[in-house]
């Protein structure tokens, strides 16, 4: 095996070096009853097994308040893996291995004689499994009982003896910068910070891992990365689900602290931080705390400005029937509930690097799609250059980081488009993971586990990471309490609320919404498009949100653009403001302008909140002279319009 890497090496493909198996341990999980134990960490812990980087020297005692035996433990875990597991295949033996180390004693967190009982399993399993001491205690438990549980660990004497002993914390650490104030001074009275290791489980994603990685290793971009060249930053975390079943706890959370204050600004912190003088833990845990310090905490009036919020209402059919329950209807959510489950704001970073540009974030539940995509987009290149060419606009390149579900890096810049003349066009270049790697898909705890075992923190949280992204976040909580919300402000199932458009759109810039062929085909004029033309339209179409009652074009305006209507309901108004037509789901509108070049020959008003895609002036011509059926199904409508509104005019003379 060593050999044959040996060979490819001296072909220029990476050699990869064989890792080592984790450190031996015995795992304490409290809350092993829980959901994280069966869906995450068990699941995690085999994937380690079948990859041989789980210890031999390992075994798992499991606690929580339920009266278990070990039998029956072993038992309801081996039939939760089977639904659990994410392999393409299930090995029965390694499973067998892994499931006879685990072992189980129910204990009440309060109770200090139970730690005694753990403690004594905890010694037996040491000298049966030769761990050398080491435990590896998993507070998969509610927040409120991780003091309580390092209060009890210490005074029953678990920081005693040889080995290493280290607490890894489930997220949220904190409800807001008080009570993590707080926690931070609970947890270390008896432990020191090197012991403690706070997950976020989006640093486990391997996506998110590499934002580093492709930083630090690429020469070729790192030059570019401050306000010289960047013009804005845009993260993007969309949820398709609404909270499942989880409206107890998300009522008392939202989306800042479910979401933003914990996974976005670790990956803020990843993108934006200035370069750490090594790969250590250490190195890049101060970066990253540095850089979420220099990020502005905003007084009232600028958090009116630069955040919104939403909530969803609930998702209604063509003709307004109930399809899904709004936020309000789910079960174990106050029927008159404040809380967020949509953010979007545009935040500051206040340091030489990053000085002007704005970092746009924002993330939702029961949206249209689910994707967690970051976008960095340069500054335009001058057109000037371009004078006495076909081109007058130069757009922006972007470099994307798809995050999850799709997994990749991609590069938009222009390109000339075949012919006699200079013209552009925008196009791309893409990296999918899974075209480069074989891997067989994890859960992001695989990683938190093995480098835990091995003391390597740098996938976790410090204490003051942890404060800085509170401090962020305490002026919107406060905000927030005192305004009031208009909600809820958009439907399940849609692009978001409109604010959140606006929010962006007030500094001439636009989200950038991830657009794919599966999207398109949605849409009745795409629906049989061949791949050419969809991957040129995906690149073209820009996306536009408008409330009820605005208009989105006038008649007698210029034409500059077409639109596509994604959802929603918009109206064709006569000279006295009379309703001709109302175009629907799929329809699209503004053709007539840009094909004949004249002004607007009507008004279309939003009858509803749209939805809608934006296809410019350049390129809805670019694609009409590339693709005849396309131009061939937009003049037909066009065509139905304008004699109807020749018909009209007739009759109202
Ligand atoms: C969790 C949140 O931390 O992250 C959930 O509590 C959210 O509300 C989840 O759905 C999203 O994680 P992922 O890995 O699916 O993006």
């Amino acid at each position: 095996m060593l050999e044959s890497s040996r060979v490819l090496g001296s072909f220029g493909l990476a050699e990869q070096k064989v890792n080592p198996a984790s450190e031996p341990c015995v795992m304490l999980i409290f809350g092993a009853s829980g959901d994280l134990t069966k869906r995450l960490l068990v699941p995690a812990l085999y994937n380690l097994a079948c990859d041989g980087l789980l210890s031999e020297k390992f075994a798992l005692l499991g606690t929580a308040s339920g009266a278990l035996t070990t039998e029956a433990f072993r038992e309801s875990m081996s039939v939760a893996i089977k639904s659990f597991h994410t392999r393409k295949e299930f090995d029965q033996s390694v499973w067998d291995n892994l499931v006879s180390r685990f072992h189980y004693v129910p204990s009440q967190f309060s109770d200090l004689l139970a730690y005694q009982r753990l403690r004594g399993e905890v010694s037996k399993l040491d000298a049966q499994f030769s761990v050398g001491g080491n435990v590896l205690f998993y507070f998969a438990t509610a927040p409120r009982f991780f003091g309580l549980i390092c209060d009890n660990l210490h005074r029953s004497g678990f920081k005693d003896g040889p080995g290493w002993k280290r607490i890894i914390v489930e997220k949220p650490f904190g409800t807001d910068l008080a009570s993590a104030l707080q926690l931070n001074k609970d947890v270390l009275s008896h432990w020191e910070e090197n012991q403690i290791y706070r997950v976020d489980h989006y640093l486990g994603k391997e996506t998110v891992q590499n934002l580093l990685a492709f930083r630090f290793s690429n020469r070729m971009f790192e030059p570019l990365w401050d306000k010289g060249s960047i013009d804005n930053i845009q993260f993007n975390v969309s949820e398709a689900v609404g909270v499942e079943g989880r409206g107890g706890y998300y009522d008392t959370s939202g989306v800042l602290r479910d979401m933003i204050q914990n996974h976005m600004f670790q990956m803020l912190a990843y993108l934006c931080m200035e370069p750490p003088a090594t790969f250590s833990a250490d190195a890049i845990r101060n970066e990253k705390a540095k850089l979420l310090q220099a990020v502005r905490a905003y007084s009232p009036e600028e958090v009116s400005r630069y955040v919104v919020r939403g909530q969803y209402g609930p998702e209604a059919g063509a003709n307004g029937e109930l399809l899904k329950p709004g936020y309000r209807q789910e079960k174990d959510v106050a029927p008159d509930s404040n809380t967020e489950t949509y953010a979007a704001a545009r935040f500051q970073i206040d340091n030489p690097r990053w000085e002007g540009v704005p970092i746009y974030l924002r993330s939702g539940k029961a949206l249209w799609k689910r994707g967690t995509e970051i976008i960095v987009e340069f500054k335009k290149s001058a057109a000037e250059r371009f004078l006495g060419t076909a081109v007058d606009d130069v757009g922006s390149n972007r470099l994307i980081f798809h995050i999850q579900p799709y997994q990749g890096i991609e590069v938009q810049f222009h390109a000339k488009i075949p012919g006699p003349t200079l013209q552009l066009q925008p196009v791309n270049m893409r990296f999918s993971y899974g075209d480069a790697f074989k891997a067989s898909r994890y859960t992001g705890y695989e990683v938190m586990i093995y480098s835990c075992t091995h003391g390597d923190a740098t996938l976790f949280s410090r204490g003051d990471l942890v404060e800085a992204a509170w401090r962020i976040t305490q002026p919107l909580l406060d905000y927030w309490k005192t305004a009031p919300a208009s909600f809820p402000n958009y439907a399940r199932g849609s692009w978001g609320p409109v604010a959140a458009s606006t929010l962006i759109e007030r500094d001439n810039r636009r989200w950038f919404e991830l657009v794919t062929d599966e999207t398109l085909k949605k849409i009745a004029l795409f629906k049989d498009a061949e791949p050419l033309f969809l991957s040129q339209i995906v690149m073209a179409l820009t996306p536009k949100m408008a409330s009820e009652g605005q208009v989105i074009l006038k008649k007698g305006d210029l034409g500059r653009e077409m639109y596509v209507l994604v959802r929603g309901q918009v109206e064709i108004l006569g000279s006295n403001g009379e309703t001709i037509q109302t175009l629907k789901d799929g329809d699209f509108f503004g053709e007539m302008g840009l094909l004949l070049s004249t002004p607007r020959t009507a008004t279309v008003r939003a009858r509803t909140a749209c939805d809608l895609f934006v296809l410019e002036q350049g390129d809805f011509r670019r694609i009409l002279s590339d693709h005849p059926q396309f131009a061939s199904a937009v003049l037909t409508v066009a065509k139905e319009r304008y004699d109807l509104n020749i018909q009209r005019e007739a009759l109202l003379k």
